[in-house]
């Protein structure tokens, strides 16, 4: 596990904390190697002795079939700049990064951004999956996309629907002869074959690998509906922590979830098409289930709700309350809207509009109810 090197001091409340070291910086990596434990953003959590932290990115991606992407948006093409070139030219990567790259220009996935930035093919993983609950092995469900394009007769991923062993509850498109990527294009991608000697990296493989008795695992092919439904419900949960920090009770945040919900599936369908499932979003633990823990007790639905409670910004209570980690809703409520923006479609997205006014200081969390308001937009 390549973890990104700090100085870091343990807490004299940890188990860890020795009185020889006392406060003294030690780096990350080697606290993780000693005590198995990341003190600093999983306090509290043991984790398996056969996990190395390893400072060097090259050293850790090295001869690895598999890579699994799961830091801040932020840091990606800085990670893939690192890599590029220095990876096995066959590997296959799983971004588990909540977000999308969305600019005036278009909107791009994180997996499609890393897949291109290092010739690979990469999926997305996705799903009401709150880190502490995971990291404490209390049961979650979750979702992974996956749909590389063939290779060869010999090489061909399992057709959608019909991989071995995986239970697949939301409706999956008929096997289709003519692979296209997530936006609907027909796949013009050249992948490195797998070699024959290793198993094929397919949904079998993918579910085997993170499937858990506390993670069950869906496997699905539609890697742009889970990749949305990750970035997407981190404004609907901004919106919830608004509405929940001014007391408006549970109605007031069931009713921004329905409408949030009905965005996100609004905006997959308009700008990735046919690819798009709506039962990605209505039915799957990346969709609606995600949605639903967010703004229970996400880190975007907290921050947001404390903010309106203290009267101070989101970002100020990100700097204050999250020990270095970042939120992504607000960076996306922003992206999304000058996206929609360019398009003149803001209003048509009255939800995602509003959180990025609020942000702004545009906005107040009182105008919710008007902006979004159904019967006021009808003549
Ligand atoms: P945040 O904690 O970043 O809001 O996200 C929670 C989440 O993604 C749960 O699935």
């Amino acid at each position: 596990m390549w973890v990104y090197e700090e100085d870091v001091s343990i807490p004299k409340t940890s188990p860890h904390y020795d009185e020889a070291v006392g406060d003294a910086p030690q780096k990350l990596t080697h606290i993780i190697n000693k005590y198995h434990e990341n003190v600093k953003y999983l306090p509290g959590i043991a984790l398996p002795s056969n996990i190395v932290a390893n400072p060097s990115l090259v050293d850790a991606v090295q001869d690895s079939t598999i890579l699994i992407f799961n830091l801040p948006h932020q840091f990606i093409r800085n990670v893939c700049d690192q890599i590029r070139g220095k990876i096995v030219p066959f590997a296959r990567g799983i971004s588990c990064i909540k977000g999308v790259n969305v600019s005036d220009e278009g909107v791009s996935l994180f997996s499609e951004w890393i897949g291109d930035g290092l010739n690979i093919y990469v999926g997305a993983l996705s799903g009401a999956n709150i880190a502490s609950e995971i990291a404490a092995e209390k049961w979650s469900e979750t979702t992974i996309a996956y749909d590389p394009p063939p290779m060869d007769n010999s090489r061909a991923p399992t057709p959608r629907s019909q991989s071995p062993n995986v239970t697949m509850t939301v409706t999956e498109p008929p096997a289709d002869m003519q692979h296209r990527d997530a936006r609907g294009r027909k796949s013009k991608a050249k992948l490195t074959p797998v070699p024959a000697e290793y198993p094929p990296l397919d949904h079998e493989c993918f579910r085997t690998l993170f499937h858990r008795p506390y993670f069950h695992v869906q496997m699905v092919s539609d890697v742009a509906g889970v990749s949305l439904g990750g970035a997407l419900k981190n404004i609907v949960a901004l919106a919830a922590g608004f509405v929940d920090g001014r007391g408006w009770g549970d109605n007031a945040k069931a009713a921004v979830m329905r409408i949030g919900l009905m965005e996100m599936v609004k905006f997959g369908k308009e700008f990735f098409g046919e690819t798009v499932r709506t039962g990605t979003f209505t039915e799957s633990s990346a969709g609606v289930a995600d949605l639903i823990t967010s703004c229970s007790g996400g880190r975007n639905f907290r921050c947001a709700k404390k903010a309106v409670e203290k009267g101070i910004t989101v970002d100020e209570v990100e700097k204050q309350d999250l020990n270095g980690q970042k939120l992504q809703g607000t960076s996306t409520a922003f992206e999304v809207n000058s996206f929609l923006k360019a398009r003149g479609l803001e209003m048509d997205y009255p939800l995602f509009t509003a959180v990025n006014s609020i942000l702004l200081g545009k906005a107040s969390v009182d105008d919710i109810p008007n902006l979004v308001s159904e019967t006021e937009k009808k003549p």
